[in-house]
């Protein structure tokens, strides 16, 4: 029986690096609530994302709330319609309505020249993501962003690794968030971060993030957003690998690419100033038919592609409608994300395109 080859797969490092750092855990005897583990690997993070004051969380979507949170967000948000759902139900969550602008059309992310319209007196902030860690146009965002005294998230759920004009690209915005889940490129199983612009932000988060008190001092109504030794042990003994998960994920990459060249299908744009950190493989295929029959031609050989991102976050049966969104509705049913993760072989990268190319 052939082994399904399915769109990812989580990077395990060695279980004996592993075991060591889960043995300091035992040592310790504390499991919890920022321990020595998560304090080193906060560290580490602010040197790889090269972010000051990173702060993990329990996962990317907590992250998404606490720093909605903490920047004191009300009425409307303006955000992507691209995404996974989290995005928006981060907003829906806290209470804020999100108001959905297109998406630019090579790099999937928010589009900046329609943020302006959607701007009312109850705007609030920006909610963008770097969609398969492609950098949103921060320039522009930043320049409406300020021109409307409005503040900026960015959810970087994918962005670990990739930089922009030299900068982690976690470290633009007012506050930008990741999620270290298992399927992302760094991973500590469940887990996330948040890297915020302004110190007394950071202090918030921090705050925010341990139920809102410190000691027997209660500041405000906080929540559990924590994450675990357990989780940050895995995270320090994925991160010295990350040289080496990088480089190979830049090859496959680019070896997909190179055998599609010429296909009749829309591959990703790569900003320039990018150093992108190739962390998903979309295909946008001509329409939603062929699609459908892209996808089960794979199927049918053990090769399961997944539609991230369908649907179209505005048409999500909890949301409102709220602006128009061609691109994203358009790029949302024709889109096939392709296998990717570190053990993937060329030779399975050769029969996803065949059946690919085939089925075209
Ligand atoms: C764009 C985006 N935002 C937010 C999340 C939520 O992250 P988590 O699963 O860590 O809560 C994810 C993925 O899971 C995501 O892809």
């Amino acid at each position: 029986m052939v082994e399904p080859i399915h769109v990812t797969r989580a990077f395990m490092p060695p279980i004996e690096e592993y075991n060591a750092l889960v043995a300091e855990v035992w040592a310790s005897g504390q499991l919890t609530n920022q321990g020595a583990l998560a304090l080193r690997l906060e560290a580490a993070l602010d040197h790889t994302l090269g972010a000051q004051g990173t702060l993990l969380a329990g996962n990317g979507t907590i992250a998404i709330q606490l720093a909605i949170k903490a920047l004191g967000l009300k009425g409307e948000v303006i955000t992507t319609p691209y995404s996974y759902a989290a995005t928006t139900t981060s907003l829906i969550w806290e209470g804020l309505t999100p108001v959905f602008a297109d998406i630019d059309p090579l790099t999937f992310c928010l589009d900046p020249a329609l943020i302006e319209e959607r701007i009312t007196t109850r705007t609030s902030a920006i909610l963008a993501t770097h969609v398969y860690g492609i950098p949103c146009d921060v320039e522009a965002i930043e320049a409406i962003a300020h021109a409307h005294h409005l503040k900026v998230i960015y959810d970087a759920a994918h962005g670990y690794g990739t930089t922009y004009k030299g900068r982690g690209l976690a470290t633009y915005g007012d506050i930008s968030t990741l999620s270290f889940h298992a399927t992302k490129l760094f991973h500590t199983a469940e887990g996330g971060a948040m890297v915020a612009r302004d110190p007394a932000v950071r202090d918030q988060l921090k705050l925010l993030r341990s139920f809102g008190h410190i000691g027997d001092e209660h500041f405000a109504a906080g929540v559990n957003g924590k994450n675990s030794e357990l989780h940050a042990a895995m995270g320090l003994a994925v991160l010295p690998h990350m040289r080496t998960v990088m480089e190979r994920r830049k090859e496959q990459w680019c070896a997909y690419a190179e055998m599609m060249r010429g296909a009749d299908l829309q591959v990703l744009t790569i900003p320039a100033g990018t150093e992108f950190n190739h962390a998903y493989f979309p295909i946008v295929l001509r329409d939603g038919g062929i699609r459908e029959h892209v996808a089960l031609a794979m199927n049918a050989q053990g090769i399961f592609p997944r539609r991230y991102f369908y649907p179209s976050l505005d048409r999500l049966p909890y949301v409102h409608p709220s602006g128009h969104c061609p691109i994203s509705n358009s790029v949302a049913e024709r889109v096939l994300c392709l296998p990717l993760y570190h053990p993937l072989s060329t030779n399975d990268q050769q029969l996803v395109v065949d059946v690919l190319l085939n089925a075209l």
